[in-house]
């Protein structure tokens, strides 16, 4: 009987307890946590194609750096940055200002101990722990669908978003809903990464993108009237071109992309009599036809 006594308040104790903690969103302690919360690899049985053009996206490996050169290697090394730790086993997520738009998903969902695992990766050089990390379609479809979030909340669990419509019974298992963003298919939605300026926010202010500054600031004013997706992605198209790991696609974009006009004038200078200079005019004018300017970054 004392025993059943002992058991019941021990209950009364413990649940309101329990009952809060499953109200807060538990974070990940681990990368691989973390790539199992915004893993999108089921996508792929019904959205094959989308999928495959996804994995040959800078967006698929947005700490890889171009061709794999691990390029967040200097900030987990000892004073290479501002930002570095003095030990990789002490580094936090403020380590890593570049998680704003490199990898959403760690200032949402991660713990600290997932900044120390990349520093000790990187440290490593492990490319294949570093390579897991990335811009998923649920970072785009879900955790960054929704900006207004004053007025429209956060993006819903188990909610994914679109540009299109409404689906009330979408096959996924975990995704069981697709709902209408309202940014989705406007320049904003991509600008939320793709920088305005300096990043003042932090206590060490830098620049990485800016190239949605130069889209509002020089490409909208001179009467620009397309939005991203209606350059990069036509047909809906994932790749999101330019893959700078792909040099023939690379230059075949920028040949495409940007037209040298030059036009010249030869003529002879006569400075005094019998005294001929030659002297030649050159005007260039090279244009392209980015929204913004190139390159960026
Ligand atoms: C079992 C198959 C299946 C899986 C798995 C699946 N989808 Fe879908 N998805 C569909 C089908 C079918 C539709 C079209 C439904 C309709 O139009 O009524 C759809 C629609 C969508 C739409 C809206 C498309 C539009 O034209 O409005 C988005 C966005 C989407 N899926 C994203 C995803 C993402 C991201 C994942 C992975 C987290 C995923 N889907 C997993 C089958 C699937
Ligand atoms: C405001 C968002 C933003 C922040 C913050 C940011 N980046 Fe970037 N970064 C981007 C985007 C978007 C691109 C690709 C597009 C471009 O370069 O215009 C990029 C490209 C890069 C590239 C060139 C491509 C590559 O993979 O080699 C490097 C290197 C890079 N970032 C490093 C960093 C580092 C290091 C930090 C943190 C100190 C950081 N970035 C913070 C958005 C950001
Ligand atoms: C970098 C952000 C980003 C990532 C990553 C991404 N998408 Fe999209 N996706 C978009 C945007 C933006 C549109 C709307 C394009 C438009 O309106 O032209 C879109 C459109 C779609 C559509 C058509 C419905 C619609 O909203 O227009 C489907 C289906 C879809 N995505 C599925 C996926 C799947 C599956 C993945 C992962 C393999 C994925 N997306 C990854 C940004 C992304
Ligand atoms: C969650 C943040 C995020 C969103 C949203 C996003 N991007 Fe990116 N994008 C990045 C990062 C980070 C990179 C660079 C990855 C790397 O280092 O290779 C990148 C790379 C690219 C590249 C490849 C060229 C380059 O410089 O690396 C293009 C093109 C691009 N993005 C266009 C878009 C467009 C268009 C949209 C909107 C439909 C969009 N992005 C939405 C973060 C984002
Ligand atoms: C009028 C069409 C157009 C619009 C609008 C546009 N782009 Fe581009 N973008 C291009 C072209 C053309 C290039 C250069 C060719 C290439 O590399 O694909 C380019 C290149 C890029 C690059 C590579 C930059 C580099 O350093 O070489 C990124 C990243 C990018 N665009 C993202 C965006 C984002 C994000 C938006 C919206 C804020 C946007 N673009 C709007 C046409 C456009």
């Amino acid at each position: 009987m004392k025993s059943l006594k002992l058991l019941l308040v021990l209950f009364l104790v413990v649940l309101p307890f329990a009952a809060g903690a499953g109200q807060t969103e538990k974070k990940a302690k681990t990368i691989d946590e973390l790539v199992e919360m915004y893993d999108s690899s089921g996508c792929k049985d019904c959205h094959a194609e989308i999928y495959t053009q996804w994995e040959k996206s800078h967006h698929a490996r947005p700490l890889m750096g171009v061709k794999g050169g691990l390029m967040l290697t200097p900030l987990a090394t000892k004073g290479a940055t501002a930002f570095s730790p003095d030990d990789p086993q002490r580094a936090t997520i403020k380590n890593f200002p570049c998680f704003k738009c490199h990898l959403p998903q760690a200032l949402i969902s991660a713990e600290d101990s997932v900044a120390v695992e990349l520093a000790q990766a990187l440290v490593a050089q492990d490319a294949t722990k570093v390579a897991k990390l990335r811009i998923t379609c649920t970072v785009c479809h879900n955790a960054r669908a929704i900006i207004h979030k004053r007025e429209l909340g956060e993006p819903e669990k188990g909610v994914l978003y679109s540009s299109k419509k409404d689906i009330d019974a979408h096959p996924d298992k975990t995704f069981t809903k697709v709902k209408k963003s309202a940014i989705m298919k406007n320049a904003i939605f991509c600008g939320q990464c793709h920088g305005l300026g300096p990043n003042l926010e932090f206590d060490q202010p830098f620049q990485c993108a800016n190239l949605y500054g130069s889209y509002l600031h020089s490409y909208i004013p001179a009467g620009g009237t397309h939005t991203c997706q209606e350059c990069h992605m036509k047909k809906g198209d994932h790749v999101i071109a330019p893959n700078f790991n792909d040099d023939k696609q690379t230059s075949e974009l920028l040949a495409q992309a940007i037209s040298l006009d030059v036009q010249t004038l030869g003529y002879e200078w006569l400075r005094k009599a019998k005294d001929y200079t030659p002297k030649v005019v050159v005007n260039t004018k090279i244009t392209t036809t980015a929204g913004h300017r190139i390159p960026d970054g």
